[in-house]
């Protein structure tokens, strides 16, 4: 199927590395242009040239922490010098894990800051210039904690529902711009992240989850890989979802047990 992706330009959060990195290989082996953004510059460029010499596309880098608005607008400075993008993936860190009621109002506030004002700053930034080139898509990571909670990540799943709230009401205020915002709820993916938390512990030891007991939960019986939402969230951000606005979509082998 030819996703119609085809010079288009791509703005992807989060990309040096994990499932950030996976959405921007698949969205330029698609033929979209690329804008990359993380914290750390080193391994951004090197996932750049990787980026660059497997797709043969034009990939280029902006340093920012989504966690502070200084960071967003980085970011957002240069989308505005590229001339915009069609396509924005919302994609990060997260914030600790912890028993939510052990978090003091800071923590909460960086939470908010980090999972939603993000996302509320980058889809403001954005929006307009996708409107100027007659439209766009947005895709938003988030975890299946969010639509499922797990103890010790309300953090996380807090500010995560607001996402999807915020997406859902995007939705309606957006078609008649043209623009589509849809987001994802990862299970479990094979990335860096799974080796720790953002407290710098394993996860197992940060919030009592077990990796293992938890695989055996999931009908297919396995982490995914992160091409394998990768390439869900490139067909979302494609014109071949056209038809396709406020959907929560579960990318996680089953884990799901919901009936939405
Ligand atoms: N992997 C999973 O099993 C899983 C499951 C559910 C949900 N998720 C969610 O999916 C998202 C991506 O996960 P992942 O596994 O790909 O993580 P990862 O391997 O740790 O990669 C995260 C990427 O985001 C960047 N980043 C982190 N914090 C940032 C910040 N404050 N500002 C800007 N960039 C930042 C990192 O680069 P720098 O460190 O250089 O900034 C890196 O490029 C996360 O929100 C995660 O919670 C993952």
């Amino acid at each position: 199927m030819d996703l119609k992706l085809q010079g288009k330009v791509a703005l992807v959060n989060g990309a040096s590395q994990g499932i950030g990195f996976a959405i921007a290989h698949s969205l330029a082996s698609e033929g979209a242009d690329l804008l990359i953004s993380a914290r750390k510059e080193e391994a951004l460029k090197r996932a750049a040239e990787q980026l660059a010499t497997v797709t043969g596309r034009e990939v280029r880098t902006v340093v920012g922490d989504i966690r502070m608005q200084d960071g967003c607008n980085n970011i957002l400075a240069a989308v505005q010098a590229i001339g915009g993008v069609d396509i924005l993936i919302n994609n990060d860190g997260a914030p600790p894990l912890g028993p939510a009621l052990d978090f003091d109002d800071l923590r909460w506030s960086r939470a908010f800051e980090q999972n939603l004002l993000s996302v509320v700053r980058m889809c403001r930034g954005v929006v307009p210039m996708m409107e100027a080139r007659g439209g766009g898509s947005i895709v938003n990571i988030t975890a299946g904690t969010a639509i499922q909670p797990l103890p010790n990540f309300g953090l996380s799943v807090s500010t995560w529902a607001g996402v999807i709230g915020l997406a859902k009401t995007l939705s309606i205020e957006l078609a008649p711009k043209n623009i589509r915002i849809n987001t994802l709820c990862p299970g479990l993916f094979d990335t860096p992240r799974l080796d720790r938390s953002d407290s710098g512990a394993p996860p197992d030891q940060a919030s009592n989850f077990n990796l293992q007991e938890v695989l055996k939960t999931i009908p297919l019986g396995r982490k995914g890989q992160p091409a394998e939402i990768a390439s869900v969230a490139t067909f979302l951000a494609s014109p071949m979802a056209s038809y396709v606005t406020g959907t929560t979509l579960s990318v996680d082998g089953g884990g799901n047990r919901g009936l939405f």
